[in-house]
């Protein structure tokens, strides 16, 4: 299965992508991440991309366009893989669609998570990010047991640069400017089911876990619990 996470920053498309990622043994791939390892490498992409990430910008289609071109094509993404973060633009939809094309594959399913920007800010503000493995944790929602140590790998957990307030804000303005559009798009293609994540996270786990069932079932999804979903 091939399945894309859109939605705003903070929405909870990573936290969701690792959890659907395991139940399923599917890739999880986060162009956001992919980025972020570019970057503490100081790979030619890394360096280009850095001072658009800092001010909370789109890095440019053509950068990142490459890291996910030669990312699907990987041995552990034969059997599905779920696109976290990517596409975030009508022409990398655009390109996404050719790409699989040639490969002779397609897309399943979009997931938005549609959300209040007041959580996206709570969520944001309070995430902290492992320096070693990057596991994402909430100082109220999801917290380490032990203050600023990763349960996982004991390593050191830093708030994300672009996580301070004011970047926040910037990258909310981009996506209503850049990447909404997609919904549309993916709503005419007849592929995108909207998940309201204002829920826990379980919640949402279910939901999406359902969703993606449904899908491979290629059933009509009936509406329970918590989160609001639609087949649009
Ligand atoms: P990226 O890393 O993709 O950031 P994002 O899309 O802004 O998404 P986030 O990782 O901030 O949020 P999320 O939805 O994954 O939420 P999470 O699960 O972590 O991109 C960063 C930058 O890279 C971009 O700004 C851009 O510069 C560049 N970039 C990336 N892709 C690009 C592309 N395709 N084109 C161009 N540039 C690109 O959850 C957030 C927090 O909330 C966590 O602390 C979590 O524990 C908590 N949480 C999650 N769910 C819940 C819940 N239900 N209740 C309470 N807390 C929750």
């Amino acid at each position: 299965m091939r399945v894309v996470f859109l939605g705003p920053p903070g929405a909870g498309k990573g936290t969701q992508a690792d959890a659907v990622s395991k139940d399923k043994k599917i890739s999880h791939i986060s162009s956001g991440n992919l980025l972020r390892e570019a970057v503490e490498s100081s790979t030619e992409t890394g360096i280009k991309a850095k001072c658009y990430i800092e001010k909370g910008l789109l890095v440019p289609d053509q950068l990142v366009v490459e890291i996910i071109k030669d990312r699907i094509v990987k041995e552990d993404c034969k059997s599905g893989y779920i696109l976290d973060g990517f596409p975030r633009t009508l022409s990398q939809a655009k390109v996404l669609d050719e790409m699989l094309k040639k490969l002779g594959n397609k897309l399943d399913l979009v997931i938005y998570f549609s959300v209040s920007e007041e959580s996206v800010v709570l969520r944001l503000s309070g995430r902290r990010t492992c320096a070693n493995c990057g596991a994402n944790y909430h100082i109220r929602y999801v917290p380490s047991s032990k203050d600023g140590i990763c349960d996982k790998c004991g390593g050191k957990l830093y708030q994300r640069a672009d996580d301070k307030p004011e970047t926040v804000l910037e990258r909310l303005r981009v996506y209503h400017e850049q990447t909404e559009d997609l919904i549309a798009y993916y709503k005419k293609k007849g592929i995108l089911k909207e998940i309201s994540c204002d829920a826990d996270i379980d919640a949402i786990t279910k939901e999406v876990s359902d969703v993606i069932n449904c899908t491979l079932q290629r059933k009509p999804l009936i509406s329970r619990g918590v989160a609001r979903v639609d087949s649009l």
